[in-house]
């Protein structure tokens, strides 16, 4: 029987650390019940104390997931260790997470604490959080760039206070896949009690090397969970992508030689519900999960992939859950149909108003569409007019103008709280006058860093537009996405529901601030 290896999820809370990133409560439950779909072996649902807002969502997740472990982080404070306890409390499966950071850089500049001070802190937290969880583990934060006879004595010590997983992040990106499997290994053969922890991995991807290094510390270290997000979400230049992990510890088991727990076939659909909900676009080349990953253009590779599959296939597209575009829904299809169809989909709409405005909803783009896709689905009960009861600002209406040679209006009527507006502008598009005319009324002073544009489903003009749209004001970073069949509507949801993040307000501790 080979060994196990664990995947560790911190799509939700490493992931959402990436600026425009946050999600809500029902956003996080809604993507870790796909999470528990996919079989993560662990979720990693927030930061428990950062916010009320994390510790209701850390609470949420943990009361409805049953067969993922939900865990929470905490840094190595009782405050923090208890809060995470008491927001993990239903879970049937709990893991706290306590970290400190352990190399010089970090204990002096940012700590402001000696390394005898930080030994201390790092036993005394997980000695009290072992007393109200089983399941506990320790990261040395940077510990990759930690010095390494420090960092042993710290992790012997943390094991024999009753830690049951060690992870050796690598924060800043820094790592080479052989030093960093060297390194844990260097690690592994030095400690006494080594063997009485699971070790783990958690790379980021300043250098692009956050996958290879996190296998070469499986493979060369001898770590046995890997901790990573999906569509390698994350700060700067993100985390490790658990499709790549997953797809090559698979894909190449006769050199890996692990088990996975994971059900590839639900991949595809966690990359889009995550980057319908975060806004953060999956470029079409990207490993695994890119619109052209299994898309054969040139017409030498089409040839072979027809006469046999694996001339230039090393993975099944079907293995991942891309399956050809199905016409799921039509114009005919009743309340019940859809609802069935959210069910199969994973998606628990909150309560009968809910479904009535998501059905509502789709009514109506059944009238424009006549296809309706999965994806479709997956936007319509991601736009925030289904969630209206909780929104700020609302699109009520939108009509514009364009004309070659002439410059385009848009008149727009929406509504911030009871309040109703009607705003006109010209631009130089219509999009442009469509955003102008909202921001008239609402005056946010925030600036537009970012405006995307995609086709929902590919290989027709059908398709609905989703807009992202990315503000920044006051420091924070919002990402707002809007899904309609015509771009300029997605454009003004879009940037409305980015207003609707900035309005909500939100106090939180970073967790490697
Ligand atoms: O990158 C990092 O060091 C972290 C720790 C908090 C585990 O995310
Ligand atoms: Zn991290």
């Amino acid at each position: 029987m080979a060994d196990r290896l664990i995947i560790f999820d911190t799509t939700l809370r490493d992931g959402e650390q990436s600026p425009g990133a946050s999600m809500t409560r029902e956003e996080k439950l809604r993507i870790a019940r796909q999470l528990e779909r996919l079989r993560v072996d662990v979720i990693e649902a927030g930061f428990a104390a950062s916010s009320n807002g994390d510790f209701e969502a850390v609470k949420s997740i943990a009361d409805h997931i049953k067969e993922s472990t939900v865990c929470s982080l905490a840094r190595a404070n009782d405050r923090d260790i208890s809060r995470a306890a008491e927001a993990l409390k239903n879970a049937p499966r709990a893991r706290i997470h306590t970290f400190i950071a352990t190399s010089a850089l970090h204990m002096e500049k940012k700590l402001r604490m000696s390394p005898e001070q930080v030994f201390e802190q790092a036993k005394l937290a997980v000695r009290f959080a072992r007393n109200l969880c089983g399941d506990i583990e320790f990261s040395p934060e940077d510990g990759y760039r930690s010095d390494p006879d420090f960092l042993c004595r710290v992790l012997e010590a943390v094991i024999n206070e009753g830690a049951t997983t060690l992870n050796i992040p690598d924060t800043v990106g820094y790592a080479i896949p052989e030093l960093y499997g060297e390194f844990i290994r260097n690690l592994r053969g030095r400690i006494p009690n080594a063997d009485k922890a699971v070790w783990s991995v958690h790379c980021h991807n300043d250098l692009g090397m956050a996958v290879a290094n996190s296998l070469a510390g499986v493979k060369i270290g001898g770590a046995r969970q890997v901790e990573c997000t999906i569509n390698g979400l994350g700060e700067r230049a993100g985390n490790c992508s658990l499709e790549e992990v997953v797809m090559a510890v698979k894909t190449r088991r006769d050199y890996f030689g692990l088990e996975l727990g994971i059900d590839t076939s639900q991949i595809v659909a966690a990359s889009r519900m995550v980057s319908q909900t975060t806004g953060f676009v999956v470029q079409p080349n990207k490993a695994v999960v890119g619109a052209n990953a299994f898309a054969h253009a040139s017409g030498i590779h089409q040839d072979g992939v027809l006469k046999a599959r694996d001339t230039y296939e090393i993975m099944r597209a079907e293995d991942v859950g891309w399956t050809a575009n199905k016409i799921v829904l039509g114009k005919l299809s009743g309340r019940n149909a859809f609802k069935q169809r959210l069910q199969e989909l994973g998606i628990e709409l909150e309560s009968e108003g809910e479904i009535n405005a998501a059905f509502a909803r789709f009514k109506d783009l059944a009238d424009r569409k006549s296809e309706i896709f999965d994806e479709d689905i997956l936007a319509l009960v991601s736009d925030e007019s289904v969630t209206a009861e909780r929104e700020h600002y609302r699109l009520l209406s939108l009509a514009q103008h364009s004309e070659t040679g002439e410059r385009p209006q848009a008149a727009v009527v929406f509504s911030a709280g009871d309040i109703e507006y009607r705003a006109e502008s010209d631009g130089n598009g219509p999009v442009d006058a469509s955003l102008k005319a909202i921001e008239s009324k609402v005056q946010s002073g925030a600036e537009l860093v970012l405006y995307s544009v995609n086709a929902i489903t590919s290989g027709s003009t059908e398709s609905q537009g989703e807009v992202t749209v990315r503000l920044q004001h006051g420091g924070r970073v919002v990402n707002g996405v809007g899904a309609d069949p015509d771009i300029v509507v997605a454009s003004a949801k879009a940037y409305l529901a980015a207003l609707n993040k900035l309005h909500a307000k939100q106090e939180r501790v970073a967790a490697q601030g």
